[in-house]
């Protein structure tokens, strides 16, 4: 269900619960609480004297839920000294898990007098926050305990249609996060490469794209070897799906993304140990987070052409499976060497790299679940950036910086790219030493034509998450569809 957001004047007596937010020692919170008594009531203020009681001093992750003596519910929610808009989304991921069970809630905002922040970009990160941290994943769950907040209502003074207007803005991107994350949910069992291209074209109809669907005779007619190479050894057949919003008027510039979409990595024959594949059903993430970024471009009304490129496949076992030392031909004629079937994300993504550098476009994002090597560099909660143009990578580092998610760079040394050299083809699926991320990416630059500014992001860390935190559930977190938006905005 999804929750409708407005501003209002005045707190509003009947919301089940109202929320002020709070910076610690500051001329705010005094303000705060004298704004909530003006908006009317002795309540705010014996909430207050128990606050005081509880030691609540208005730190960022703090949060009290207090009762009047006439039980009225309170929330009091701590920001910190100098919120950010991190503190803002995760502030409202934390004050929405606790506070689910209530229908309707009014919400203070804070001070923003000593912050960076204007009205604006806090209430887009409020309201990405909210339904953010709204949350849950219970398609299979018999007794699902559905959230009940239905309406958030913000209190302000004025510039009520700026605030709306970048309520309804976050809101709308958050969803796209919540589609990205529903997808990587989903087993891999259910969401077979037909069902997720199935998903996408509906999702297409409904959200103003253009969508295109190949088949396995078309990807074998379009000689995608890679992709066909991971599929083998599956019962279930590969998809290629091409995803495109076209702005009105003619578009001055293009961009690509591209996500890799296995839908159930195994490892092939060089299969996984079952610990490493416990969550490999989000080895779709990247497709995931580009179809999740489409979903909302009718909204947010880009003006370059957006095409997406979706390799579908799951990486199984079967008894044609691709063998170690088979020699793949991707799209672009380059030979590749197997040496290890777990290396699979590559190679599709090999095959949509060259489609897509066929286009032409003027940049090109992938995003990929690509190495464990990132997650051992990098830890759960930051994806690795890599590309070919620096000023290319600062400005996919800038849009992430604004969404509010965690890039870190890697480079892409040419004397690294001899160990991906192979006795018997053009290049090997893996590189001989360490550094596997990075002889990852110097792979796939054999995929983007000259010319081309590109960026690999590295998403196996913070794709999937085995704990809450900040806005971010247990299982799909949707990375990358927050970055992908705020890039695309200003391209
Ligand atoms: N899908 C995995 C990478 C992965 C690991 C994603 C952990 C999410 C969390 C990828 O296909 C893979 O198996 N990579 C191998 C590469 C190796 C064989 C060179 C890896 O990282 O072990
Ligand atoms: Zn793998
Ligand atoms: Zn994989």
């Amino acid at each position: 269900m999804t929750i409708t957001f407005s501003v209002a004047q005045n707190i509003a007596k009947t919301a089940d619960i109202r929320v002020i937010f709070v910076c610690p020692g500051k001329a705010a919170a005094a303000s705060k609480a004298a704004a909530a008594a003006r908006a009317g009531s002795r309540e705010t203020t014996g909430a207050r004297a128990l606050l005081r009681s509880k030691g609540f001093k208005g730190k960022a992750g703090e949060l009290e839920v207090v009762a009047s003596e006439e039980g009225h519910l309170t929330a009091v929610v701590g920001l910190g000294e100098a919120p950010t808009l991190d503190d803002a989304r995760n502030s409202a991921a934390s004050l929405v898990r606790e506070i689910k069970r209530h229908t309707s809630v009014v919400c203070l905002p804070p001070d923003l007098s000593s912050c960076e922040a204007d009205i604006s970009s806090w209430a887009q990160a409020f309201a990405e926050g909210i339904v953010l941290g709204n949350y849950q994943f219970d398609n299979y769950k018999s007794k699902p305990e559905p959230s009940n907040l239905r309406k958030v209502t913000i209190v302000a003074e004025k510039q009520h249609a700026t605030i709306r207007r970048s309520l309804a803005e976050g809101a709308r991107i958050a969803e796209a996060v919540c589609l990205t994350r529903d997808l990587v949910n989903e087993p891999g069992g259910t969401l077979t490469p037909e069902v997720l291209a199935r998903r996408t074209v509906k999702m297409a109809q409904n959200c103003g794209l253009k969508a295109e669907v190949w088949s396995l005779a078309d990807i074998k007619r379009q000689k995608l070897g890679g992709l066909l190479g991971v599929n083998r050894g599956s019962e279930k057949p590969p998809r290629f799906v091409k995803l495109q919003w076209n702005p009105p008027g003619k578009p001055k510039k293009s961009i690509a993304l591209v996500g890799k979409g296995v839908t159930f990595d195994s490892g092939g024959l060089s299969l996984k140990p079952w610990k490493a594949m416990a969550h490999m059903k989000n080895d779709m993430a990247g497709a995931a987070a580009v179809i999740g970024a489409m979903s909302a471009l009718s909204e947010v009304q880009p003006k370059c052409r957006v095409t997406g490129y979706l390799p579908l496949t799951d990486n199984m076992t079967g008894g044609d499976a691709t063998r170690v030392g088979d020699v793949l031909q991707i799209r672009n004629k380059k030979t590749v060497e197997i040496l290890n079937t777990d290396a699979e994300g590559r190679l599709i993504l090999a095959d949509a790299l060259s489609l897509a550098s066929e286009d032409k476009p003027d940049a090109i994002v992938d995003l990929a679940t690509l190495t464990g090597a990132c997650v051992v560099a990098l830890g759960d909660s930051y994806a690795g950036i890599m590309g070919n143009d620096d000023s290319w990578i600062e400005t996919v580092e800038d849009a992430a910086k604004v969404a509010g998610e965690r890039l870190w760079p890697l480079p892409l040394p040419e004397d690294y790219r001899k160990q991906l050299d192979s006795p018997v083809a053009d290049l090997a699926n893996i590189g001989s030493g360490n550094g596997g991320t990075i002889t990852a990416g110097l792979f796939l630059s054999e995929f983007v034509a000259d010319g081309i500014p590109w960026v690999h992001l590295d998403i196996a860390g913070p794709a999937f998450a085995d704990k809450v935190s900040g806005v971010d559930p247990k299982g799909g977190t949707g990375f990358g569809v927050r970055t992908l938006i705020e890039l695309v905005r200003q391209f």
